[in-house]
């Protein structure tokens, strides 16, 4: 496969602390389903110590990529390598021992509901065979960590779905894992929650060094605490960079509607069912401008204005933030009826500003 490294890509001094080379996973055709290739050979490296986060369509194979890393998948084809060995050519026993270097944690936690929070989190080093009083020193700073000392006897019946996460990602990190998988951990929560899981994950990414690889299909989770993403769709990872450029700069069509869509950059239904892909017709063309860093600052609505001698409206406005970085992205109709569209869309990337356009309307 393809080792080109695109813009984005780990300088490849680094050794990566989770790699993908041609990971591909085929399913089968069975009697009721045709097969499917859920993963079409997917070359990825995350480096130690940073948060890379997945984000794609459902049914894009994110969870299947997820499984393969560790191990709970057999791959058709390819390799994954974390911390330096291949997990693709372990043996059950090797496996078993490697899993213990990957803490996982899930959208519905997963925890035993015969156990305390306690009990739960002791489970992964009874397996690994510790004795009582080991396991006890190991879980207590744990409980701790997470924010749960009060609550270390109540079963999960008893706990919000905060808590419970929490639960779970003190159980991810008991064997002491130098990578945490999550397969959309805070999909289940209210965004308040959702918002204090993810301080959590920032908090042990920082203190214990923790690589985390996520999945996620939200957009606060990259905004808020990803350091790099790649957007996964049909099986392929098709835009991979700093979470903060490819989230203000796609450079497919694909990833720039999907994360358009996430970002709740979307038409009003009103104004997008009269929007138009031809010009005949019309009078106004809609185009969406992302300003990024010090062009957020910049009149350059008002001097497209003056420039072109025509009125400007701004149908949409919104302002965000991303690992604390702000952008902005304005939806605007502009007269279209004597504009060169090419003059138009120079003064725009001159000023650094970039532009999609989105259509017309009458
Ligand atoms: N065990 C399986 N047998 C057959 N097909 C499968 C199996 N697991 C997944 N698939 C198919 O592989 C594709 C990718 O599935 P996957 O669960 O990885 O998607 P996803 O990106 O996690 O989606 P979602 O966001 O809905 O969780 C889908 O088309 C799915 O139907
Ligand atoms: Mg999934």
């Amino acid at each position: 496969m393809t080792t080109a490294s695109p813009a984005g890509r780990l300088p490849s001094l680094v050794p990566a602390m989770i790699a993908t080379r041609d990971l591909a996973r085929i399913f089968a055709p069975t009697k009721s389903s045709a097969g499917v290739t859920a993963l079409a050979g997917i070359d990825l490296d995350v480096a130690p110590g940073e948060i890379f986060g997945v984000i794609g369509r459902s049914g894009a194979g994110k969870s299947t990529l997820i499984r393969c890393i560790n191990g709970l998948e057999k791959p058709t084809r390819g390799s994954v390598t974390v911390d330096g060995v291949e997990i693709t050519g372990l043996d059950e026993v090797g496996l078993r021992a490697e899993r213990r270097k990957i803490g996982m944690i899930f959208q519905h936690f997963n925890l035993v509901s015969s156990r305390t929070a306690f009990d739960n989190v002791a489970l992964p080093l009874e397996f690994a065979g510790l004795d009582r009083r080991t396991i006890k020193a190991r879980v207590e700073p744990l409980i701790d960590l997470v924010g749960l000392a009060d609550k270390r006897d109540r079963y999960p019946v008893e706990l919000s779905g905060g808590q419970k996460q929490r639960v779970g990602i003190a159980r991810a990190l008991a064997t002491e894992p130098k990578v945490l998988l999550s397969d959309e951990a805070t999909s289940a929560l209210d965004p308040e929650t959702t918002l204090s899981i993810l301080a959590l994950l920032k908090q042990v990414n920082r203190d214990l060094g923790l690589t985390i690889l996520l999945i996620t299909h939200e957009m606060e989770v990259v905004k808020q605490i990803c350091d790099r993403v790649g957007v996964i769709d049909g099986g392929r990872i098709i835009e991979e960079g700093a979470a903060y450029d490819v989230i203000t700069r796609p450079r497919t069509e694909t990833a720039r509607s999907f994360l358009g869509a996430l970002a709740g950059r979307t038409l009003p239904p009103l104004l997008a069912a009269r929007v138009r892909q031809t010009r005949e017709d019309t009078r106004h063309a809609i185009l969406r401008l992302t300003f990024t860093g010090e062009t957020a600052e910049e009149p350059t609505i008002a001097r497209l204005s003056r420039r072109f001698g025509t009125d400007v409206a701004i149908l949409q406005a919104q302002v965000d933030e991303i690992g604390g970085r702000p952008f902005g992205s304005i939806t605007i109709a502009i007269g279209n009826e004597h504009l060169d569209d090419g003059a138009v869309d120079a003064f725009l990337t001159q000023a650094g500003v970039s532009v999609e356009r989105i259509g017309h309307v009458a």
